[in-house]
């Protein structure tokens, strides 16, 4: 982030503090519908058309550190096999051989010379091609070319594996857009693989995930924990296209220090920022990742869907190489025994609202300016889905229009005018 960029938000965040309503032009958010967490027809659409067609974080290049060493990755419910060829390619496949749809690996992880089926033994390269089968004699005609492993998109944000199931969507950086870019200080290609666990969930994935969406929440979940350190109301929040969305968030006065000497045995990302250092900055990536960033790791918090009230949270941990330190986590106690006390208050209400959207007596959930990447997110859900495909009774309104979206920011000139005007 430039200097430039840094000023502009300082003085948004001193904006933000003073406004005593939404800044004008913002519109009055209508409610999103309950059914979005329990109709199976929603559910179904967002199978079809999220799932299937968004970069989804699939693992880290520790896990398949050399030629042949294989990983089962079965978290967005297709069967995958994530494995590292010779030429040091990360590749993804369907796990389901060509002849009847054994696995070709069942194991969680490990390492091959070949990935051999174990039903009739027809085995495959780390690229996927089909080398060789039992008793060829048996067959007329084929074509070993056309029988190989199918395979998955998958792309690197540098030592970060990502899939998709679509082989016609954009590549992984066109779909990150500006927050690759804003990215790069956090090295992404430095960073190890420090701790990556998994958490059942008793609520739809959304729910789940929207409790790490917005800042509102902090007074009353995080009183004692985060509420002390940050100041929730000089958040401010991005808007980027393609549903994604950022918040930052400064320490509160006198804070800072005490936020920037957390885990100050462990090495830093050097060339991370002032904002990066000081301030809680948060992405929100399309469709399924929440991640604080900061000089010392890259967190994601990844949501996925297990079934409709069901969800699994999955919390890694990357950072910059710990040396003889133990590898840092920042999600959990006990190497993954149980989250941590943060994550235990924002997962703690998961299962009651679970049961309140279920009731008769649940419509529709109005958000505030503050919880406005919710919205944003919603918004986008649907232009992915296609609005005409959604029943007219789970649709969100589009009414955040595209001067809210990245590089555009009315409150800008907003803060200008109100500067000017006190001036
Ligand atoms: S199903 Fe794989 S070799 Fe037959
Ligand atoms: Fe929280």
């Amino acid at each position: 982030m430039n200097e430039q960029e840094i000023a502009t938000l300082r003085k948004l965040m001193e904006y933000e503090a003073s406004r005593t309503e939404p800044p004008r032009g913002f519109p009055a958010l209508p409610d999103i519908p309950g059914g979005r967490y329990t109709d199976p027809r929603f559910f179904e659409l967002e199978k079809e058309h999220i799932w299937r067609r968004s970069w989804l974080l699939a693992g880290h290049t520790d896990e398949v550190p050399e030629a042949g060493c294989f990983r089962l990755w079965e978290r967005a419910g297709q069967p995958v096999v994530i494995v590292r060829a010779e030429s040091g390619d990360v590749n993804a496949f369907y796990n389901t051989c060509s002849h009847r749809g054994a696995p070709v690996v069942t194991d969680e992880s490990g390492k091959r010379p070949r990935l051999t089926c174990q039903y009739h033994g027809w085995s495959y390269s780390h690229d996927g091609e089909l080398v060789a089968i039992r008793d060829p004699e048996d067959y007329r005609g084929m074509d070993y070319s056309c029988r190989g492993l199918r395979s998955i998109r998958c792309e690197r944000f540098g030592n970060l594996i990502f899939v998709n199931f679509d082989d016609k969507a954009p590549t992984l950086l066109e779909w990150l857009g500006p927050v690759a870019d804003e990215w790069q200080e956090f090295q992404f290609d430095k960073c190890r693989l420090a701790a990556r666990h998994i958490f059942d969930l008793n609520c739809n994935w959304k729910i789940a995930m929207e409790a790490n969406t917005e800042v509102y929440h902090v007074k009353s979940i995080h009183a004692k924990t985060v509420s002390p350190m940050l100041d929730d109301r000089r958040n401010v929040n991005t808007f980027y296209a393609n549903g994604h969305g950022r918040m930052i968030a400064p320490a509160r006065k006198g804070k800072a220090a005490l936020r920037a000497a957390r885990m100050a045995e462990y090495p830093e990302i050097e060339t991370v920022g002032e904002i990066g250092r000081t301030c809680t900055q948060s992405y929100g990536i399309f469709p399924n990742w929440v991640s604080p960033l900061s000089h010392r790791t890259i967190p994601p918090l990844i949501f996925w869907p297990n079934g409709i009230n069901k969800c699994r949270l999955e919390t890694f941990t990357f950072a910059p190489d710990w040396g003889d330190n133990p590898a840092p986590d920042g999600w959990t106690q006990n190497n993954g025994e149980m989250l941590s006390p943060v994550l235990l208050e924002d997962t703690e209400f998961g299962e009651w609202i679970q049961k309140s959207v279920e009731s008769y007596g649940f419509k529709g959930v109005p958000l505030s300016y503050q919880e406005a990447r919710i919205y944003h997110w919603n918004q986008s859900a649907d232009r992915m889905i296609g609005i005409d495909n959604i029943p007219a009774e789970l649709r969100v309104g589009q009414v955040m229009g595209d001067e809210w979206i990245y590089p555009n920011d009315p409150r800008v000139a907003l803060m200008e005018e109100e500067l000017a005007k006190s001036a």
